[in-house]
């Protein structure tokens, strides 16, 4: 789990990004830290505004960031794929 800035089709934005080992999928790890992320993000690091870039494809990724309270923003394409921008601003 990290917070990283990314290029989310001509605009960098800060990331929230995860990745977990495959025998510890599905515990709700991710919902959990994307959410601790979030909060640190917002409330340490005083970003206004943070994203997930996510392959279409990817439904556990999209639920992941649905329980960290982010929207659907766009969509853009990175190397051929169809990506979806998750955002969350604070307040
Ligand atoms: C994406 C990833 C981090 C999710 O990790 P996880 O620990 O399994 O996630 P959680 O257990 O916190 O929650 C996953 C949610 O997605 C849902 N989910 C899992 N697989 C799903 C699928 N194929 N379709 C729809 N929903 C799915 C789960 O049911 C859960 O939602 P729920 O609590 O409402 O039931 C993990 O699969 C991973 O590391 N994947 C490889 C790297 C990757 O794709 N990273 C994201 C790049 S954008």
């Amino acid at each position: 789990m990290r917070n990283y800035p990314q290029d989310t089709g001509g605009v960098t934005e800060m990331e929230i990004g995860y990745l977990f080992a495959r025998r510890e999928w599905g515990k709700g790890y991710a919902a959990e830290a994307a959410l601790a992320c979030k909060e640190y993000g917002f409330k340490s690091l005083k970003y206004k505004k943070l994203v997930s870039i996510i392959n279409v494809k990817n439904f556990a990724s999209i639920r992941v960031a649905e329980k960290a309270g982010m929207k659907k923003e766009k969509t853009f394409l990175r190397a051929g794929n169809k990506m979806y921008v998750y955002s969350i601003s604070n307040g």
